[in-house]
């Protein structure tokens, strides 16, 4: 890893064994692109890739009469002079006037990586990554703009975030502030997108790149499961294991906007940031704003290793704390077995049996607070509810540590409901604008976090309940979206700042909670899949993938969250059949078979289910116990696609090759055909591994593949709906 400064070309090169990534002052003073791919030799003086002379019917800059940034590829580009692209960020300055410059003044090279204020962001030690900051000025508008570019030793990928400040006398107003953009030289690209909804979260959409605009994003405030903060761009011919493709990933849980632009000259634009609708920052002498972080990744050998770069990244560089590399405990969560009808002695009968089934931690989910005996009451007021649990959260959890149980519970903090003691007591504590009905969602309404009296109101309650128990876990949930967003503590220059105070105040609360209770395992939550971003994972290392707990969909959903996260960071758990959300019943071990790869779990009361599954279950638990440091950790493989065929497959594979696991899944019966082969990925060709008690040669396995007839007997066919299997290989 190395970042080299050319004095005389005024050209960075920031460089590890995978990537390069070249930029430049360019002849107007702004900053320019001049590669970003694989690595590359380093040279004293790449300008001969800047576009000089002009066009017709272009403009250009008027010192050198020579260069027109709409020819050329910009590092972070401004409105109103020779770019007319979509620009990074716009600055309304005192006179009215929206157009900026910024110019090279300064830059600085360091080790490692600071972190951002207040916000989520890879990390790094001195010896993991080096840092370039480019210190740009625009005189008239007398403001600064740090660029900041982390390269890491290990990963090929760059972190990249913006600064902001003001330093003249005159308010300025940022109305646009982006973390990134990244300009390619053409246009040959698909464009792959992680869309949906409730319970059908973050499935690909791929569609051809050429000129104009392709956009994702949310303005519900959170990041949301309609489009999920991450899009990958690839050549047309990349698949899983070749070809090049490009990664960006949004460390924030908010508003969002990504985009793809083509120009007219080959150029092809990618922007990632805060969305700018609704995004206002006004900056007084010597304020600053800091944009959050997006991580580029590349990759030219396909998809997996994108997403393995990611996910080693943000497992060794993003999550912090005990839980870092540390595998998962094996959970039962009491929501789909009882809802909010439960008394404390049926959720000790529900922990019993998951003892006897070898579980490790019980979760009590939504109910055990206030008046809350269905999703109308009760939010806000984080007090046990004492017809429930006698003896509080303490005292259940005393009961169920006495079982052998690690133990865990549910909160909801961003939350109010109308009907709670909270918002009788503080009425204008939620987002609302006067005058104005405020639209409910599951009943609710959101509490204003950009007011840290309303987060520090909160954090007491729950330090309350926490504090003289003895839980391991918490499940953060957040069950809707942001609407009239108005903050009653902000005066009226301020509210285009509130969906981002609010995000950085629940960022603040979870800092708080982490702080007060380090070994505590945070998972987030957000009606499922609702927020599952990076930036959540830099507080809770893993995330309840969907509420759809259908094997079968969730393949699907795992599948599709693969691209962007690692393994351990999906919520996944076995649930009770016919699946309530889809009524679809899929065998026990099909459901442990997708489930084993995330951080699995039952989402059941296992002294509901037959003694033939209950002795499955003994062994799905035994299995991942022995098992999960490999699959959560391994590297993770997707070798199938559900989204292209009615079957699919996927492995891990150890970091020394020697073992490895494969799941394999028939979403519907092929009815009078073959099994055929599946080829598997990762392993060492010249080893001989052991699968079902027969030998192969790992190239077998990889190039002519794993014979799926090895698998059909009684509990695998591939024609037959849902079956599946997953196989240990293991070296010699
Ligand atoms: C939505 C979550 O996704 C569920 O798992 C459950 O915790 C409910 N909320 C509880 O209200």
């Amino acid at each position: 890893m190395n970042i080299i400064f050319h004095k005389e070309s005024k050209q960075f090169h920031l460089s590890n064994d995978k990537i390069s990534y070249i930029l430049a002052v360019t002849p107007s003073g702004e900053l320019g692109n001049m590669y970003f791919g694989k690595k590359i030799h380093d040279r004293n003086d790449m300008s001969y890739m800047l576009v000089r002379g002009g066009m017709p019917v272009v403009a250009v800059d008027a010192d050198t009469e020579s260069y027109a940034m709409e020819l050329n590829r910009q590092e972070y580009p401004s409105f109103g002079t020779t770019d007319f692209g979509t620009q990074a960020f716009e600055v309304e300055q005192a006179n009215g006037s929206r157009v900026t410059s910024f110019v090279y003044k300064s830059h600085a090279i360091f080790n490692g990586k600071k972190g951002l204020a207040g916000l989520p962001a890879t990390y790094a030690a001195e010896d993991e990554a080096m840092t370039l900051e480019v210190e740009l000025e625009d005189a008239v508008a007398e403001m600064t703009l740090v660029l900041s570019y982390t390269i890491f030793k290990d990963y090929a990928a760059v972190a990249r975030h913006a600064t902001f400040k003001n330093k003249g006398d005159s308010r300025v107003n940022l109305t646009r502030a982006l973390s990134c953009c990244l300009d390619l030289p053409d246009q040959n690209y698909e464009w792959m997108q992680f869309s949906g909804g409730w319970a059908r979260e973050r499935i690909p959409d791929v569609k051809k790149l050429s000129t104009g605009t392709v956009a994702i994003e949310s303005r519900r405030g959170a990041s949301s499961a309609n489009q999920n903060p991450f899009i990958i761009i690839k050549r047309p011919n990349t698949d899983e294991f070749s070809g090049e493709a490009i990664g960006l990933s949004f460390v924030y849980s908010g508003n969002f906007i990504a985009l793809a632009e083509g120009n007219n000259y080959d150029r092809l634009r990618l922007l990632m940031g805060i969305h700018p609708d609704r995004f206002e920052w006004p900056l007084d002498r010597g304020q600053t704003f800091e944009t959050p972080e997006v991580v580029i990744a590349m990759s030219s050998s396909g998809l997996n290793s994108l997403s393995q770069t990611y996910h080693k990244l943000y497992n060794n560089n993003l999550v912090r704390g005990k839980w870092k590399n540390r595998p998962r405990p094996i959970l039962n969560n009491n929501w789909e077995a009882t809802f909010m009808d439960f008394t404390e002695e049926s959720i000790l009968k529900i922990a019993r049996k998951a003892k006897e089934a070898g579980v490790e931690l019980f979760v009590l989910d939504d109910g055990w607070f206030g008046e809350r005996n269905d999703d109308t009451a009760g939010l806000g007021d984080w007090v046990e509810n004492p017809a429930k649990l006698p003896e509080g959260i303490a005292g259940l959890a005393r009961k169920i540590k006495a079982l052998g149980l690690d133990f865990g519970f549910w909160i909801e903090p961003e939350m109010v409901n109308p009907n709670s003691n909270l918002y009788r007591r503080h009425p204008d504590w939620v987002l609302a604008v006067p005058g104005r009905k405020s639209s409910l969602g599951r009943h609710q309404l959101v509490l204003d976090f950009s007011r840290q009296e309303v987060v520090d109101a909160i954090f007491d309650m729950l330090y309350k309940v926490i504090k003289d128990a003895p839980v391991s876990y918490i499940k953060w949930d957040m069950n809707r979206v942001l609407t009239e967003v108005y903050s009653l503590g902000s005066s009226a220059d301020y509210q285009g700042t509130v969906y981002h105070r609010h995000i950085m105040g629940v960022y603040s609360l979870y800092e708080k909670l982490i702080k007060a209770f380090p070994d505590i395992l945070f998972e987030s939550c957000s009606s499922g899949g609702n927020r599952f971003d990076a930036g959540m994972l830099y507080y809770a290392p893993q995330a309840w993938c969907s509420d759809n707990t259908d094997a079968i969909d969730r393949v699907r959903i795992q599948y599709g969250s693969s691209y962007g996260y690692p393994i351990v960071s999906i919520g996944s758990h076995v649930s009770a059949v016919p699946n309530q959300q889809t009524g679809r019943s899929v065998s026990i071990r099909t459901r442990g078979n997708v489930a084993y790869f995330g951080t699995f779990g039952y989402e059941l009361d296992l002294n509901e289910i037959s003694d033939a599954e209950f002795e499955t279950v003994k062994k799905q638990v035994e299995f991942m116990k022995a098992n999960r440091e490999l699959i959560q950790f391994g590297t993770f493989y997707r070798l199938r696609s559900p989204f292209e065929s009615d079957q699919s497959a996927w492995m891990v594979v150890s970091e020394d090759r020697k073992k490895a696991i494969a799941g394999f899944y028939c979403m519907r019966s092929r009815v009078n055909t073959l099994p055929g082969f599946l080829k598997l990925a990762g392993l060492n060709a010249d080893l001989v591994y052991t699968m079902e008690g027969r030998e192969f040669y790992g190239d077998e396995l990889m190039n002519s593949g794993c014979p799926l007839a090895l698998f059909s007997g009684p509990e695998f066919s591939v024609s037959e709906d849902f079956a599946s299997f997953v196989t240990v290989i293991e070296a010699k």
